[in-house]
Parts: C-alpha cells; structure tokens; sequence
C-alpha cells in the first residue's frame, strides 16, 4: 500500500485521547434496495430526465443494503473508532424497514465500531415538505420511533446534515431534490429544518439520548478584493451559508435581519431550536471566494447562479482543484474554527469534524491522500490554537450515488465498480489506516 513520504518523515502529530476517528456515508448515496423503502424525493427527482448528469439513479448504488456486512469488515479493517451514515426515513416507513439498520447497529457493535447515526440527509419521503411547517412535527415523531429501537446501542445521534445545502440546493436553485428554484423564498424551508433538528434533540432526549448534535456545512467566505462592495457581499454570503444555520442552534437567534424573512412569529421556535446540543458537527469542503453581484448568470462548481444573486462566486486562484473543481485549501479549515471559538466562545459546544473529503479518480489515489493529510494537519493546528475538536470523519466510506453528478465524482477510499459492485480499496484506505495506528 502506497505511504505518503511527507507522513513518514513528519508524522501527524497526535490528536488528544478519546478523539473519535471515522468515515461517513449517507442512506440514499450507498444503500440501493429502492425496492424495500418507500420513494424519497430523490427517487422523484432522479426520474426526471436531465436531473442527473449521468442520467443515472440510486435504486442499486452500492447495494450496501445486501452487502453492509462486506462494508462493516471494510470498516474494522480500517480500524475506525465510530461510523457515520444516515437512517432513510422512507425505509423506516417501510415494513420491516427499522429491522435493516437493527442488523447494521449489531454488526456495527460486534466489530467494534461506534454507531453515529444521522436521522435526515436529504432523502425527505415523497409527500412530505420542508415549506410546511408540519414537516418538523413529522420528523420528531420519526426520530422518537428510531431512538426507541436504536437507542440501546446508539448514544451518539446527529439530527440533520447540512440543512444549507438541502436548503440552496434543493430549495433555491432546484440543482437538488425536491428541484425548486424559489431563491430566498425558500428560507421557510430552512427555518422548518432547523425546527425539526430542535424537535429531535428534545425527542432524543426524552428517549434517554446524552450525545446529540448536528452536521452543518462551514466553510470561510473570502471577499474578492478590499472593495466595499465585495466585502459587503462576502459578508452576505457569510450571513446566508454559515451564520443563519450556527447562530439558531448555538445561540437560540437569527442574525440580524433574517428572522424577518421566515414564517410568521419564530421567537418560540427559536428557542427550540437553540436546545443545548452536545457537540456541534461541521462538515468543511472549502473556502468560498466572493464577489459583489455582476448582473449576470455564472457557471461555478457545476451549479448555474442566477444573477440575481446579491453575490457573485469567483475562483480562488493559485491552488490544487479537486475533481470537482473545489479548491484544495486546508488552512481553510483552521480558520474557520479558530474563528467559530472567537465568535461563539462558551456557548460553543465541542466540534466534531462530521465530514472531510475530495472527489479525485483512481484507485493510486495520491492526490486524495495530500487532500487528507493537509486537513488533518490544520485540524490539529486549530486543536493546538485551543479549539475543543473530538472527531474527525472522512467523507467518505465508499464511492458513492454523488446527488446530482451520479456516479462520476468519487469520494471514496474504497474503490466501487458500478457494474460488479466489487469493493478496491484504494491507497488512501491504506493510508488513512496507517494514521489512525500512529495515533494509537
Ligand atoms: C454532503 C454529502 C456529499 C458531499 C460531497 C456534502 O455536502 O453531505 O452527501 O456527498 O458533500 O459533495
């Protein structure tokens, strides 16, 4: 198996004890057996011709369903200490759909690896709605019914993933499920998501649940230039993808001027919302440069912005890409958690890095190995800066059902071929196994 020659002459230096090391997936992305769960609104979404860039679906993706035991021996020879993915809600309102990830939990546990369920990654059943307030209502009876079954094995629980993205990308532009394009008319459906993340922390804990947060994606945004206009608009961009999803559940409020924007009288809901959470998770990518709004459509990252967007996204020059085109900045991530100390103090909670990865192909996947160990590293660096970090969670197990990209970008460190579904680990898998044995 490959080494990174930079990790044998300058080892990662160690993380604190009890830190928890694991890999993430989600339900939609890797379970397949759509035969065995009630539609998603991805089903829907993926059925409509042009949705998917590859045309296709995830009613197969990694057959995990019928393979998770090859997939939990790919996790224990990792040598992780907890695993990550997300119960599909359709599947629970399937028959016998709890009884699948009874079978995973026990597997789970048996290998030794710590189940950390996440109760919403975007795969909402067909017929229900994040613009109805409803939805939060729903989602907490869901969650108790999970925490019931579950909740012997589970302790440590995440409510939602990324209400952002489900948020812009579902709701907003319609590049995701449900396929929306309503801009800021779609803020009711985050305040709905956020509701239901309050409600299922106060599900959680009327089912006995002491560990609980949430996975929300940060990322720094970086003004264009000093001009007013483009610190106004990074400033804006800031306030849209980073503080109006921490400041509600850290701080019970909305920053200024957003509360304004969401349905009717939300102080109440705030603070439900504002529930204490024991650890907060943050699934980082990368920074974002931002430009003041040029009156034009652009092209970024695979998505169309529309020019009415108070903001323009330009490349950050002088840096790796991803597959993805997404560029490589660790120290991004330093930043952005040194600067969640700064701004949330003691009302911050421990973090836990929720997710981490690169799209990049091949199995010598070198370039996913440099990605890794530079994140790593600035995690460490905000650790030694004083940050309360706890875990950190590789995005991702397996290749995977990529939302709209289909099967083309690959996150894994573990090979999938969509044809055979053979598992190839890749050289990162070795990797990454070699790092979590030196932290030991
Ligand atoms: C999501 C994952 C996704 C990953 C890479 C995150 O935003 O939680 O589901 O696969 O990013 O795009």
């Amino acid at each position: 198996m490959a080494t990174d020659p930079r990790t044998a002459t300058n080892p990662i230096s160690r993380f604190p004890a009890g830190f928890l090391w694991g890999v993430s997936t989600s339900a939609h992305q890797i379970e397949g057996a759509a035969d065995k769960r009630e539609p998603s609104v991805w089903d829907a979404f993926t059925a409509e011709p042009g949705r998917v860039k590859d045309g296709s679906t995830a009613e197969v993706a990694c057959d995990h369903y019928h393979r998770y035991r090859e997939d939990v021996a790919l996790l224990a020879g990792l040598g992780v200490d907890a695993y990550r993915f997300s119960i599909s809600w359709p599947r629970v309102n399937s028959p016998d759909g709890l009884d699948f990830y009874d079978r995973l939990v026990d597997e789970l546990c048996a290998a030794g690896v710590r189940p950390v369920p996440t109760l919403f990654h975007w795969d909402l059943p067909v017929g229900l709605d994040w613009l109805e307030r409803d939805t939060a209502s729903r989602f907490a009876d869901h969650v108790s019914l999970v925490a019931d079954r579950l909740g012997d094995r589970v302790k440590k629980w995440i409510t939602l993933n990324e209400p952002a993205e489900h948020t812009l990308l579902g709701h907003a532009l319609g590049a995701h499920a449900p396929g929306r394009q309503l801009l800021f008319d779609a803020l009711p459906a985050a305040h709905h998501q956020l509701l239901a993340h309050g409600r299922a922390v106060q599900a959680l804990r009327a089912a006995g649940a002491a560990d609980i947060g949430i996975a929300n994606s940060h990322g720094p945004a970086w003004p264009a230039s000093r001009e007013p206009a483009d610190v106004e608009a990074a400033e804006f961009y800031d306030l849209l993808l980073n503080r109006l999803f921490s400041d509600p559940v850290l701080l019970g409020e909305y920053p200024q001027g957003i509360g304004e924007l969401m349905p009717g009288d939300v102080s109440a809901d705030l603070k439900v919302i504002g529930e204490p959470v024991d650890f907060y998770g943050v699934n980082y990518y990368a920074p974002t440069r931002v430009g003041a709004p040029q009156g034009e459509e652009i092209e970024f990252g695979g998505l169309t912005l529309p020019a009415e967007l108070p903001f323009t996204v330009r490349e950050i020059e002088g840096r790796p890409v991803t597959d993805f085109g997404w560029p490589v900045v660790p120290e991004g991530l330093t930043e952005l958690l040194t600067g969640f100390r700064d701004r949330f103090g003691d009302r911050l909670p421990p973090i836990v890095i929720t997710e981490n990865g690169c799209s990049y192909p091949g199995i010598d996947d070198q370039d996913r190995i440099a990605y890794l160990d530079g994140h790593i590293r600035a995690l460490h660096d905000a650790v030694e800066a004083g940050v309360d970090v706890r875990g950190y969670f590789v995005w991702s197990l397996l290749d995977n059902f990529e939302w709209a990209e289909g099967y083309e970008r690959r996150f894994g460190l573990v090979h999938v071929d969509f044809e055979t579904l053979e598992r190839t680990p890749k050289a990162s898998y070795g990797w990454f196994r070699d790092v979590l044995r030196a932290q030991r």
